[in-house]
């Protein structure tokens, strides 16, 4: 079965602390978003990719991939889900709502495709995650300290990667009530789909589909393109 991939990329990425939006970073000797979408383009079954880049983006033209027929781009917005409703208003002119959607962040360009099969596989809703490897602790403040307030069962800690993989209409619905009732919870698809009582199946996958977010993200990617080269 055939699926539409929505990147979103209309972040700043500010945790990064460089001038100008993480995904367009030299990584490699191209953007990191050059690494993301080439990637996806190498996906089985894929229909084609929407991109939503922020209004005043100057950038993704200039990219080579960016003439692909594959590749559309619709204007993101405020918030990440924001940026990701953009892309569903676009395709839900275009395709039925049972049509299969995969929104993968730009800043994860090392997904393996071993792993894209898994999710493809899997259950219509589902995402890619990594098992927690580090103890998770849940915290709470008090006196203007951060402390401890318990331990979390380390099992069943899962780390929510991208792509996350819905049906278009069910998505749609499920991210505008979730914006509408607490838009600061709704930081993945996932989030959504649960807030509506779904439950998306968990399909792990390898720990190199990390999101660039940090200085030394780069670096690692950069490490392990090159070994992957070799
Ligand atoms: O900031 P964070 O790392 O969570 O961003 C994840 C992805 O969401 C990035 O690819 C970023 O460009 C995208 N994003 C977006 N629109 C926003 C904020 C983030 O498309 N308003």
């Amino acid at each position: 079965t055939s699926y539409w991939v929505i990147v979103p990329a209309a972040g700043a990425g500010k945790r990064m602390g460089a001038d100008k939006p993480k995904q367009y970073l030299p990584l490699s000797g191209k953007p990191l978003i050059a690494h993301t979408l080439e990637n996806i383009l190498h996906w089985p079954g894929l229909k084609g990719i929407v991109v939503a880049i922020a209004a005043d983006d100057t950038e993704f033209a200039t990219l080579r991939c960016a003439q692909d027929a594959r590749i559309q781009t619709v204007t993101g917005g405020a918030e990440r889900a924001d940026s990701v409703l953009a892309a569903l208003d676009y395709l839900s002119e275009r395709e039925a709502p049972e049509t299969s959607i995969l929104v993968h962040d730009a800043a994860r360009p090392l997904v393996r495709v071993a792993d894209i099969r898994k999710l493809l596989a899997a259950a219509p809703m589902a995402l890619l995650a990594q098992p927690a490897s580090d103890t998770v602790k849940l915290s709470q403040t008090r006196g203007g300290k951060t402390e401890v307030r318990e331990t979390l069962p380390r099992d069943q800690i899962w780390l929510a990667q991208t792509p996350q993989k819905a049906p278009l209409g069910k998505l749609r619905e499920t991210l505008l009530q979730g914006l509408a009732e607490n838009s600061t919870a709704i930081t993945d698809e996932a989030s959504a789909l649960e807030r509506a009582g779904f439950h998306p199946e968990l399909v792990a996958a390898c720990r190199s589909n990390f999101k660039i977010t940090h200085p030394a993200d780069l670096l690692l990617a950069e490490a392990l393109l090159q070994h992957r080269a070799v």
